[in-house]
């Protein structure tokens, strides 16, 4: 009895599995784009394909099928992506080139950021920058340095008051009134704490606002991926 049951749920599934791919595959027809962006684009984003980040996944549509009944009848590990792929670093690495980002994300998966990664997943471009959303940063906190940096100490401070006195005080709003975060603005650090940024400058800037640090960058963006 037991066993009659089975294919017919299965059958149930994969007609579901079918009738989802087909309206993900409708969504993504041009003329159908404008009716399901999630929201308005991120600064900067607003001419670029949404084919460069959701990328076609892996497979026809039959072997992504195939491939997902198998899994439902238990030959097979993993679900298969239907008809686009999550987006992931690679995308925006493709047209964000930076080899000497400051922070850049592969080194967060090292070990020792196990805990930052709990709270910050700072390994993904979007755990900072959810596209959208009508925004450039989505992250809120504009202190989010505490995360890595608490027991920082220099050697030789350049600074009127001490980094070591900074985060013993909490001061965290003001690393990035003197800090931008990739490294990729081409400026002078300031070394006079009332030459810093005010927060509320940055929150501006993280909502869309011009760059307050410099206009000139050392890496410009991509408007195609190199392939
Ligand atoms: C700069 C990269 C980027 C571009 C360009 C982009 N998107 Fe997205 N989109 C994302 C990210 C990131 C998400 C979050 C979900 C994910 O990670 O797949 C998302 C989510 C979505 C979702 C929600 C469904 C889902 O997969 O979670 C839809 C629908 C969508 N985008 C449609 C579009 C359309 C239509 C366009 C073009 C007008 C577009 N997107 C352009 C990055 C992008
Ligand atoms: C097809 C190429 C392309 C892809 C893919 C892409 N971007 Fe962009 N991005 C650009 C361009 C071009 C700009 C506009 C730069 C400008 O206006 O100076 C931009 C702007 C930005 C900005 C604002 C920059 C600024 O100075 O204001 C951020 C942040 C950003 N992208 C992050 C991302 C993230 C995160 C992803 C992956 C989800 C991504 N981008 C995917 C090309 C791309
Ligand atoms: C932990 C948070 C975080 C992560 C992860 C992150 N960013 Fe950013 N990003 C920021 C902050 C904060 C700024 C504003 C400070 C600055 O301009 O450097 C910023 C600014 C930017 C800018 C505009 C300034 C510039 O550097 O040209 C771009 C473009 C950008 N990020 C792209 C990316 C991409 C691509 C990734 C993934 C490879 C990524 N970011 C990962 C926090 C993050
Ligand atoms: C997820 C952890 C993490 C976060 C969050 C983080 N940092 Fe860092 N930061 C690091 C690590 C690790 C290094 C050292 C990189 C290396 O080994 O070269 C570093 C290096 C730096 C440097 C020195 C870069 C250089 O030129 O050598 C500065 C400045 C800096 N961080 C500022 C900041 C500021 C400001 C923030 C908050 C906006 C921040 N960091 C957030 C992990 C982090
Ligand atoms: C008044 C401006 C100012 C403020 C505020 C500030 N810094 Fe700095 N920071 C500097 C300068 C100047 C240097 C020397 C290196 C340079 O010129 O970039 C430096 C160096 C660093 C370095 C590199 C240390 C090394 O070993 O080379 C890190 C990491 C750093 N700062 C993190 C932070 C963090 C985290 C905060 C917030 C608690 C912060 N800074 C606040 C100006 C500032």
């Amino acid at each position: 009895m037991q066993k009659a049951k089975r294919p017919c749920q299965n059958i149930a599934i994969c007609l579901g599995l079918v009738v989802g791919a087909g309206s993900v595959l409708w969504f993504f027809l041009p003329e159908n784009k404008v009716l399901l962006i999630p929201g308005e684009m991120n600064t900067g984003h607003q001419n670029i394909d949404c084919d460069y980040c959701h990328r076609l996944a892996t497979g026809s549509l039959r072997q992504q099928i195939q491939a997902n009944v198998r899994f439902v009848l238990g030959l097979r590990l993993k679900a298969a992506d239907y008809g686009r792929s999550p987006v992931t670093n690679e995308q925006c690495l493709g047209c964000h080139r930076r080899p000497d980002d400051r922070h850049p994300v592969f080194l967060f998966f090292e070990p020792r950021f196990k805990e930052a990664r709990k709270k910050l997943q700072p390994q993904s471009c979007i755990s900072c920058h959810a596209e959208h959303s009508n925004v450039r940063i989505t992250l809120s906190d504009i202190g989010f340095c505490r995360t890595c940096h608490e027991k920082l100490v220099l050697q030789e401070d350049p600074i009127s008051i001490s980094h070591a006195q900074l985060i013993k005080q909490k001061q965290w709003e003001t690393c990035l009134g003197c800090h931008d975060f990739h490294g990729n603005h081409i400026m002078t650090t300031p070394r006079q704490l009332d030459k810093a940024l005010a927060p509320q400058k940055i929150r501006d800037y993280f909502n869309g606002a011009d760059s307050p640090y410099s206009k000139e960058k050392h890496h410009q963006p991509l408007t195609e991926p190199q392939s």
